[in-house]
């Protein structure tokens, strides 16, 4: 017997990540987007026949199993008190969230599964274990995050810097320097850079589509339908997958 597809509610649904996870989710049997909500509510044209909500009318969407949120901060709290109402999962790449909706989310973890990671894409997820290892192993050296992202992104250090940076944190015990370039139409690139007397470490990513986050996102939360309450982690799910 076929399994029924998880039903997804999009978050953020007219942004250029909203419109990605929207097209995405309709080639695949797997999963179902019943309701696209955006703060305005405008017509989108990637949902086809998915209803679509304005942010002020969340309470009026169908009833869904994972909510996949790629939006603003300042749209995350009404989210997640949805979610944990409605005890249904909750899945966000948003960045620039502050520590108080950190720990919110956390919280929430003892209700409802919940996930939240600055980057979806596999390479970023083994370049933080790869940056731990070099920290670990370079305590002396001076690390250097460098990002650069598009004009239009809001917050700098992106989410992912900051997410490299606590890996190197984690490696060697002290925070890293960072620097954010703002230009064109750069979809994600980060380098960490570890300079020693006389030679130089280059660890480098480079996203060249954005679709890459949204299949990341799609494929986390068809897993985090499957788990029970807690704060999971996308890179620890995806790393214990591959050893399997
Ligand atoms: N974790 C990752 O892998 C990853 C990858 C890429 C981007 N991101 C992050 O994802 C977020 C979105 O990026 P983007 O480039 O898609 O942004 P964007 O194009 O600016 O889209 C923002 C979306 O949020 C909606 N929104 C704004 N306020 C809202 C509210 N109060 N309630 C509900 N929806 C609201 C907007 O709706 P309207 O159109 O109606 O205003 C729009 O749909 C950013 O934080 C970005 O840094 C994360």
């Amino acid at each position: 017997m076929q399994t029924p597809p998880i039903q997804l509610l999009i978050h953020g649904a007219s942004g250029r990540m909203g419109r990605a996870l929207l097209r995405l989710a309709a080639q695949r049997d797997d999963l179902e987007v019943v309701a696209a909500v955006s703060q305005r509510g405008a017509p989108i044209e990637e949902a086809g026949a998915v209803p679509v909500f304005a942010a002020a009318r969340l309470g009026e969407a169908p009833d869904f199993d994972v909510a996949i949120d790629f939006s603003l901060p300042d749209a995350f709290d009404a989210l997640l008190a949805h979610c944990v109402t409605h005890g249904r999962a909750l899945l966000s790449g948003t960045t620039g969230l502050s520590p108080a909706q950190h720990a919110a989310l956390a919280v929430a973890g003892e209700r409802i599964p919940v996930m939240w990671a600055s980057n979806y894409s596999a390479g970023v997820a083994v370049l933080a274990e790869l940056v731990r290892l070099a920290a670990a192993a370079l305590p002396g050296w001076d690390a250097d995050v460098v990002e650069a992202h598009h004009t239009l992104k809001k917050d700098a250090p992106s989410g992912t810097a900051l997410t490299l940076g606590a890996a190197v944190a984690a490696g060697r015990g002290s925070p890293p320097h960072y620097a954010s370039l703002r230009a064109g139409d750069i979809v994600g690139e980060h380098t960490v850079q570890f300079s020693g007397a006389g030679e130089r470490l280059e660890l480098v990513h480079r996203a060249t589509h954005r679709d890459i986050f949204a299949r990341g996102a799609l494929d986390a939360a068809l897993r985090l339908a499957q788990l029970g309450p807690g704060r999971h982690d996308f890179g620890a799910l995806l790393l214990a997958d591959s050893r399997r």
